[in-house]
């Protein structure tokens, strides 16, 4: 997956100029911290050159995830077109280009962020958007979205590593309230990230949501740690993306988890395969979670006729109308 062509242009334009050693320092800065999941009390975007290398090296991974999310929506949802858009902890505003790309229709959306460096460049960044003129408010989110409209897509990418734990649970309650068609939160796809998805979906389900992705299911996680359920982007690296990542390879993967949440009922798939699919002469092997919240592993051979033809087109991450039994 790549950026949207406007969206690069933009990137290297600001870019341009930067000296590598800086964008590579500042990289590895945020690398780290991202890996820590550092929690102390400055945003990681806290400065310009920090955006600058979260572009280079973050934003076309995480767009990436956020698109890949979309889609599966589209597939549950295929009636949602939404107009209007509430995105907390916006960054350089990567959930609002996946999502413009995704539903045309998108006309307005207040975006929120805490870092005046990341808010003053996504709307650098947004600049180049047709029809649509987003509104950026820079302030925190624990204190701005009483005075926030709600929104018919309202999205949360890769915060909730950044929030104190207990602040996550309000946050995603206060985001519902907010919601007036679908909630997408997204995350890394670590354990980490996965379990923090887990705590959002339990808060949700109980709070009357629809699940809309990625579970076929409304019933509790059936994986147990060291298992865990994430999904995986390839992600085409650009000269500058692989210069300040001082990478060899002209792709990464992303591996990221996230959930979706409906205020009305999705036409679920019967399964998803939620592992890559093992492929042998005639025969596959998939990972399925199942309408029942239990996963299984099936094996489909040629014998099988209809379902081995929808299988083997399948993906990780994709629906299927297929079960273990
Ligand atoms: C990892 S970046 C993600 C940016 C973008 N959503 C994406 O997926 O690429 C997290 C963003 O959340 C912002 N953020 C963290 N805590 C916040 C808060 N309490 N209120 C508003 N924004 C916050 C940070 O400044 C940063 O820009």
């Amino acid at each position: 997956m790549e950026l949207p062509p406007r969206l690069r242009i933009a990137i290297e334009e600001l870019l341009h100029g930067v000296p590598l050693a800086e964008l590579q320092g500042a990289a590895a800065r945020l690398s780290q911290r991202y890996r820590a999941e550092l929690r102390d009390g400055k945003l990681h975007l806290s400065d310009e050159t920090a955006v600058k290398a979260y572009l280079a090296a973050r934003m076309p991974a995480t767009f990436a995830a956020i698109r890949a999310s979309f889609s599966m929506l589209e597939d549950t949802l295929a009636e949602f077109e939404p107009r209007t858009m509430l995105d907390v902890g916006s960054g350089p505003g990567t959930a609002l280009w996946a999502a413009k790309q995704c539903w045309p229709t998108l006309s307005n959306a207040t975006m929120l962020e805490a870092s005046p460096s990341a808010a003053r460049i996504g709307r650098a960044l947004a600049s180049q958007l047709v029809d649509i003129a987003p509104i950026w408010l820079e302030a925190d989110a624990s204190k701005a979205l009483e005075a926030v409209a709600d929104s018919d897509l309202v999205t949360l990418c890769y915060v909730l590593d950044e929030l104190p734990p207990q602040s996550s649970q309000p946050l995603v309650l206060q985001l519902w309230a907010l919601t007036r068609s679908v909630l997408v939160i997204v995350e890394p796809g670590t354990p980490a990230g996965w379990r923090r998805i887990l705590e959002a979906r339990a808060a949700l389900v109980d709070a009357g949501a629809h699940i809309a992705a990625p579970c076929p299911h409304h019933a509790d996680c059936a994986l147990m740690a060291p298992d865990w359920c994430h999904f995986s982007r390839r992600v085409a690296r650009s000269r500058v993306h692989r210069m300040t990542k001082n990478a060899e390879v002209p792709w990464e993967d992303e591996k990221y988890i996230f959930i979706a949440a409906s205020r009305t009922a999705p036409n679920l798939p019967v399964s998803r395969v939620i592992a890559p699919p093992l492929q042998q002469k005639g025969r596959l092997e998939l990972k399925l979670c199942e309408p029942d919240g239990h996963f299984a592993f099936r094996t489909i051979s040629k014998k099988d006729g209809e379902a081995y033809r929808e299988a083997r087109r399948a993906d990780w991450g994709d629906g299927l109308d297929i079960t273990s039994q």
